[in-house]
């Protein structure tokens, strides 16, 4: 039978026998793995609590590339950890200024037809090269390093077939605020979006990078282009073409969905704070003073968006009133935009340039002022992420973040390079890259990796183990929560809150911080309780420290109207159970601080529907719990270290 690009993946991953039918539990072997600094550690205490002495997949790459900022001992003694871990576990070491681990795993261990899991909700990123890409949570991580197949409920394949070729001065970012702008910051729960066509074809491999990159932000499971010709190219270039293999849709194969987008139809656009999907046209836009442009990230931070920006800039000035920073993405594609003179038009132009690092995408540095406006290519302008609650962020592509710099508002390429507009269309990726390993640190032989200690500096605090729930939950509620609570709302972003998720007793503190300062020390005092979520509950980044944190507060249940994917396994994981209201409705009844019970807890769990009594309004309710049978296996044993290790120990 004739397969699209996704099935054939999945297909040939599949652990147990599955007829891929949408909305069905699948269990797939994994290739690959990726973690970052500032979500790991607990990653690998949990992997050292299980016992197993190295990773069980092909490849695992540990990147130090978020917080490099040491303000204190707290980050190095976490990059001290983590290097130490990798190296007694097997796992590749990318050190600190070798760039964003999304742009250096596409570049260096990317190949299409691999199944990888990256503890980070932009992994989807190197589904530019034919390979599927989906982003989990750490624990999930440490569960893949066991060997243990990862559980997915199958998605629906949605097809986007583009056609047509972009405008000068526009660029993939358009295509992808485009399909937010249609689809939305939830629309893209349970799918992954295949793209194909000959718009597709046209698309070079740091192009599609910022397109399956950002379908994070539509919640999809992950995006996919073929391997094609473009990514032959971008293979060789970095000197492993003998690693690729040609993989496309089968001719007349069939989709769940299709979407069509014409590439000339699209005119710079521009994401209005504080979501993705507030998309409109730059030209429509309010026109606002621009206090700060960030340039780059894993999104924006290829060699093409820089060169692109570059000549943007070229014979230009950043505004006196503009702030103007830049994050490459990789020390290859830095050098070779030395090479090429890119550099020097960035820096004649007044850009400061900063470490390789995500740093400023995450707020670790480069916060926007009060009430500042800020042009980011970066792929989040959620509240408070860019490091200040009133900073407004505006999401645009490097061309149009360039032109901002230039004039300090709203504008795009064209109005800055006039006819020159076109000279955009030539810039194409490299022929071949300056590859430079001396930064990743590779795996040592089983023997000696035996002898390496672990270190462990003050800052790794030992991992917390929630409890198994018990039968009868009765507990107030501490916190009703909005619609589109991200995982940022919950776990905020920072130089300062980054280097604590090692210390979870400290990290819980600062629990929904800018949301709700006194949520810490509210659910502290309740002892256990349950909080109320809206719509798209957990959107954004995988953070587990977003479940972690509200359980080590006590936390036993989240009850929303939806919950994003990641963040759902993430409460699994961690022993706090997922419920989703039967009926919305109920929503509106319960107010903070109402006292739930749930009589007959765990004997209801596994008929995934429990009864809840609001005893303070004194009505009952319905929620539902939507698990798979493993996930009321890992529920009812208090989260998936006890359900690993339980099943480590039976052998199965
Ligand atoms: Fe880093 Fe921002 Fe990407 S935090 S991985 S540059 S989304």
């Amino acid at each position: 039978m004739a397969q699209n690009l996704s099935r054939k993946i999945l297909a040939a991953h599949l652990a147990k026998p599955s007829d891929l039918k949408p909305g069905e539990e699948i269990y797939l072997k994994v290739d690959q793995t990726l973690t970052h600094d500032i979500n790991a550690v607990m990653t690998y205490l949990a992997f050292e609590a299980i016992g197993l002495d190295r990773t069980q997949v092909e490849t695992s790459v540990s990147y130090l590339d978020h917080n490099l900022l040491y303000l204190d001992h707290k980050t190095p003694d976490d990059h001290i950890y983590l290097q130490s871990a990798a190296k007694k576990f097997g796992v590749y070491v990318s050190r600190p200024g070798n760039g964003i681990c999304h742009a250096v795993q596409a570049a260096r261990f990317g190949a299409p037809g691999k199944l990888s899991l990256g503890g980070d909700s932009h992994t989807p990123h190197g589904g530019s090269m034919g390979m599927l890409c989906i982003g989990v949570g750490g624990m999930d991580i440490t569960t893949a390093m066991t060997g243990v197949p990862m559980r997915l409920k199958m998605p629906q394949i949605i097809r986007v077939n583009l056609t047509g070729r972009l405008r000068p001065g526009c660029s993939a970012k358009e295509v992808i605020l485009e399909m937010l702008r249609r689809n939305t910051v939830k629309g893209g729960l349970g799918k992954i979006y295949e793209y194909t066509g000959p718009g597709a074809a046209m698309l070079e491999v740091s192009d599609r990078v910022t397109i399956t990159n950002m379908g994070a932000e539509m919640g999809a499971t992950t995006s996919i282009f073929p391997a094609d010709d473009m990514v032959r190219k971008f293979m060789k270039a970095q000197g492993r073409e003998e690693e690729f293999t040609e993989l496309y849709p089968d001719q007349g194969c069939s989709y769940d969905g299709e979407i069509e987008i014409d590439l000339s139809s699209l005119e710079p656009l521009i994401a209005c704070p504080h979501q993705p999907d507030r998309v409109t046209t730059v030209r429509e836009v309010e026109k606002r003073k621009v206090q700060q442009v960030l340039m780059g990230g894993c999104t924006n931070g290829s060699y093409k968006d820089i060169a692109k920006a570059a000549l943007v800039l070229k014979g230009h000035h950043v505004h006196e009133d503009v702030s103007c920073t830049c994050v490459v993405s990789s020390k290859q594609i830095y050098k070779q935009l030395m090479r090429d003179g890119y550099i020097e038009m960035l820096l004649d132009a007044g850009v400061r340039l900063l470490e390789l690092a995500c740093g400023p995408c995450c707020a670790i540095g480069q916060s926007p002022a009060t009430d500042g406006v800020a042009v980011r290519t970066t792929n989040r302008n959620f509240k408070g992420r860019a490091g200040n609650p009133t900073a407004q962020v505006y999401l645009v592509s490097p061309e149009t973040a360039a032109a901002c710099a230039v004039t300090g508002t709203f504008s795009t390429a064209e109005e800055i390079m006039g006819e020159r507009v076109h000279e955009l269309l030539a810039v194409e990726e490299p022929e071949a890259y300056p590859v430079d390993d001396s930064m990743m640190i590779k795996p040592l032989p089983k023997e000696e990796a035996a002898k390496i200690q672990i270190v462990r500096g003050p800052n790794i605090a030992p991992l917390p183990v929630p409890d198994a729930p018990d039968q009868r939950l009765e507990c107030k509620v501490s916190l009703k929560a909005a619609d589109n609570i991200t995982t940022d709302d919950i776990t905020p972003a920072s130089a300062e809150f980054s280097s604590m998720r090692s210390n979870i007793p400290l990290m819980s503190q600062y629990c929904y911080h800018r949301y709700d300062p006194g949520f810490a020390a509210r659910a502290k005092e309740l002892g256990k309780s349950i909080i109320i979520g809206g719509d798209n509950y957990g959107q954004g980044s995988s953070r587990e420290h977003a479940a972690i944190n509200p359980m080590y507060l006590g936390v036993k249940a989240v009850i929303a109207k939806s919950m994003a994917r990641i963040h759902k396994g993430n409460l699994v994981n961690h022993g706090i159970i997922p419920m989703l209201f039967e009926d919305p409705g109920d929503y509106d009844r319960i107010d903070q601080m109402d006292e739930l019970e749930i009589g007959h807890l765990r004997d209801e769990i596994p008929t995934r529907q429990v009864t809840v009594t609001d005893k303070t309004k004194g009505f009952t309710f319905k929620a539902r719990l939507e698990l798979s049978d493993d996930e009321v296996e890992v529920v009812l044993c208090g989260g998936q270290l006890r359900y690993l290790k339980k099943k480590l120990q039976e052998g199965s």
